[in-house]
């Protein structure tokens, strides 16, 4: 009995330290917060608004006074030096009064040191989970140098092919673009549970809110007229899913809506942002955007703009200085409420803390070497079967796939042994990361039988950048290999020799990816420099025996190219693995199975050029004067891809709620199929939908000769819409779906509901 007795008493003596610990178990997100907010003055808190970004290595140190005295919230990191990085955070956690922790962030668009193909070109690959292991190892590459956020996913739908930034878009429609971005964001934000801060430490920042890619004229930084409608149904579809895949952080845009600047617009920030979407994060400007409101008229000066920007919801200033120079008085004078103030602070540190910055601040320094070492391989192949999904082959007269047994092949062009060209715009720290070159796979295949001609330069003139303050430089990235050149011999003459001696020519050609990207508008989407000239004097002497890969960050409307060339691929900007990705295409090792993402239009007057566009009232009137009568839509449409196999859909049929299509495999090749399901509403009173919509679409691998029959659930998200107020709405009345190789082909079923 006694025993018994002595076992109970230490039971119990458990259990009231048990409940005694729960008493005081660690004060939860928001105690921490709580806490914080009570000691912090109204600088630091100001202090937390604050993101900046020293662009010399002389004002990165000054800075670093600002950050012991709690004035800076955050960096743009350039580095990639993870003890430089280190320092900065413990001049915040060790050397200011309440040992805020700094959040570093960049713009890893895609990828860091290995770089993946281009938005546009890997949406095309119509497999999101691609995109999501490739954000991934993005997301762990960065981190390993300190980096706790990637500016990305970008969010924008791209239509007008003259804006250079439609080469960060996943392309032109929303249903895809949408899948795509929360693909990015669980594979930058990983699953892990982000209230208890235990997440994989990094955020993605959804951008950039919103209609930044309806800019007139398709110029950069101008107004955008969209409305409510457009908005709804076009705009923020990719938002609400990012949005809805628990993304941190959302950026505002330059763009106007209804004339105003997104960054002080507080319809678009917190009525719709976080009223309607239920954001729950916090929002930084674009670069300066709230000061840039006084550029627009729209603020008189730095303290109506920090006013106007924290009263819309705007949380942090991105380098602007606004906060940081006018918030504090404004919230004396009382024009900024100290609640609105304590809001967007909360929402910073709420980040922090789910980014686990407050209980581990600091990063290895060794990781990101030992990781670089230990996933290279890993990460590029992985590139190389992005690049392969993605670059898009949109003719073939038969001459591909290449055998291996060719004769001659000569390589000809600006963009065959060009590393920048592949890395294209925005890349993360992929500078110092070797490219595979189309020229290099071709040799180790072709040996002595391939010869290389450049035949001419990716410009004629050195490219320059004009920066923040008006000094023109050199685009040091810019030219073809040699940095910061542009003039170089003029090769052409070389060039038509090297045809004229081959049994096959393999143009690379295409847009200088200095050209592309922000602040990269075009008013023609031509071949860059001299590009044309050297096509048409080599397609002049090898007519019917040139494969032409074009590498750009935009759809080009080259027509001669595609007319002349036996063969043709859009090559987009592949990234790391470029040539090994290429040359597996080019001789059928592997099968191209890519689909376009942003319609090829015929001319630059076609902008913006996009499949999902309403009948109109006269869907057989409007067309241009003086312009061929059949150069109506776009020259290579939405979801248009060749294999190296033919495919064949039968008429679609209804059965069991299912839209139903045979497709079979007409060729004598095995192929992949994306098999693709639009839809119409016949009559919609809300308002003029597209003549299609994609609602989903199937990957399939066909056998030759093979067929199966394709299903789609006819659910209600197929017909969907939203209202002016974003509520979705499902009308009943007929319908006409397509299920199709792209968005022209198909034939119709026209089913009611
Ligand atoms: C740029 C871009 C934005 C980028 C930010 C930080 O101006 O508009 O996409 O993330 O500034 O570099």
């Amino acid at each position: 009995m006694k025993k018994h007795h002595s076992f109970y008493a230490i039971l119990i003596v458990l259990m009231v330290a048990c409940a005694a610990m729960m008493a005081v178990a660690a004060p939860s997100v928001t105690e921490r917060i709580d806490n914080l907010l009570l000691q912090m003055t109204l600088e630091e808190k100001v202090g937390q608004l604050n993101m900046i970004a020293p662009l010399d290595a002389e004002s990165r140190e000054a800075s670093r006074a600002d950050v012991r005295n709690g004035k800076v919230s955050s960096y743009i990191w350039f580095e990639t030096d993870a003890k430089k990085r280190n320092d900065y955070q413990r001049d915040a956690v060790e050397g200011s009064r309440l040992g805020i922790p700094l959040l570093f962030a960049n713009d890893i668009i895609h990828g860091a040191s290995v770089t993946f193909p281009i938005a546009p070109w890997l949406a095309g690959a119509f497999e999101p989970e691609l995109f999501e292991k490739a954000a991934r190892v993005a997301a762990e590459d960065t981190a390993a140098e300190g980096v706790n956020m990637m500016f990305s996913p970008m969010c924008d739908i791209a239509r007008d092919q003259r804006w250079g930034r439609v080469a960060e878009s996943c392309g032109e429609d929303p249903f895809l673009a949408s899948l795509c971005v929360a693909a990015q964001v669980r594979g930058i934000q990983g699953t892990g549970n982000w209230e208890r801060g235990t997440g994989n430490g990094v955020a993605a920042c959804l951008k950039h809110f919103v209609g930044y890619s309806a800019v007139t004229g398709g110029r950069d930084y101008n107004e955008s007229e969209i409305s409510r409608w457009s908005l709804e149904n076009l705009h923020l579809p990719p938002f609400r899913a990012g949005v809805d895949a628990g993304a941190l952080c959302v950026m505002s845009s330059f763009n106007t809506y209804d004339g105003v600047p997104a960054a002080v617009n507080r319809f678009l920030l917190t009525d719709i942002l976080r009223g309607e979407l239920g954001f729950s994060g916090f929002v930084v400007s674009d670069w300066r955007g709230v000061r840039e409101t006084i550029d627009w008229g729209v603020s008189g000066n730095a303290a109506d703009a920090a006013r106007a920007g924290l009263n819309a919801g705007g949380d942090m200033d991105m380098t602007g200085g606004c906060y940081a120079e006018a918030l504090a008085e404004e919230v004396k004078a009382g024009r900024v409420p100290m609640s609105a103030l304590d809001t967007a602070v909360r929402r910073v540190l709420k980040a922090k803390f789910r980014l686990g910055l407050f209980d581990n601040p600091y990063v290895d320094e060794n990781a990101m070497s030992r990781l670089r070492a230990a996933k290279d391989a890993e990460w590029c192949a992985l590139a190389k079967e992005c690049a392969e999904k993605s670059i898009v082959l949109l003719k073939n007269d038969g001459i591909l796939p290449l055998r291996p047994g060719y004769g001659k092949i000569a390589l000809i062009g600006p963009f065959g042994d060009n590393e920048n060209e592949m890395r294209g715009c925005w890349v993360g720290h992929g500078w110092d990361h070797g490219v595979v070159t189309l020229a290099d796979s071709l040799r180790e295949i072709y040996g002595e039988r391939l010869t290389v001609v450049k035949g001419c330069e990716v410009l004629e003139t050195a490219a320059t950048r004009t920066l923040q303050d008006g000094t023109v430089v050199v685009d040091e990235h810019a030219g073809n290999g040699e940095r910061g050149t542009g003039n170089g011999e003029r090769g052409i003459d070389e060039a038509v020799a090297a045809a004229k001696a081959a049994d096959v020519v393999i143009m690379a050609i295409g847009e200088h990816a200095g050209w592309t990207g922000e602040n990269q508008s075009r008013a023609d989407l031509s071949l860059t420099g001299r590009q044309q000239e050297l096509f048409d004097r080599v397609s002049a002497v090898a007519k019917r025996k040139i494969i032409s890969v074009v590498f750009s960050g935009r759809a080009l409307s080259i027509n001669k190219v595609w007319d002349d060339s036996s063969a043709a691929l859009s090559a987009g900007q592949p990234g790391t693995m470029a040539g090994a990705a290429l040359a597996d295409l080019l001789t059928g090792k592997a099968e191209p199975t890519a689909r376009l993402a942003m319609s090829i239009p015929w001319g630059v007057a076609d902008c913006p050029c996009f499949y999902n566009a309403p009948t109109t009232g006269r869907p057989y009137w409007g067309k241009f004067r003086d312009r061929e009568e059949n150069r109506q839509g776009a020259r290579f449409p939405f979801g248009f891809g060749l294999g190296y196999s033919t495919v064949e859909y039968g008429w679609p049929w209804v059965y069991d709620g299912k839209a139903c299509v045979n497709v079979k495999n007409t060729g004598k090749r095995q192929t992949t199929e994306t098999v693709q399901l639009y839809v119409r509403q016949n009559v919609c009173r809300d308002g003029a939908r597209p003549v299609r919509e994609l609602r989903g679409f199937k990957k399939i691998s066909l056998a030759p000769g093979e067929e199966k029959v394709v299903d789609f659930k006819l659910v209600d998200d197929l017909f969907a819409h939203r209202n002016r107020r974003g509520e979705i709405v499902v009308n009943n009345g007929k319908y006409t779906i397509f299920i199709a190789h792209d968005s022209k082909s198909g034939n119709p079923l026209v089913v009611s509901r």
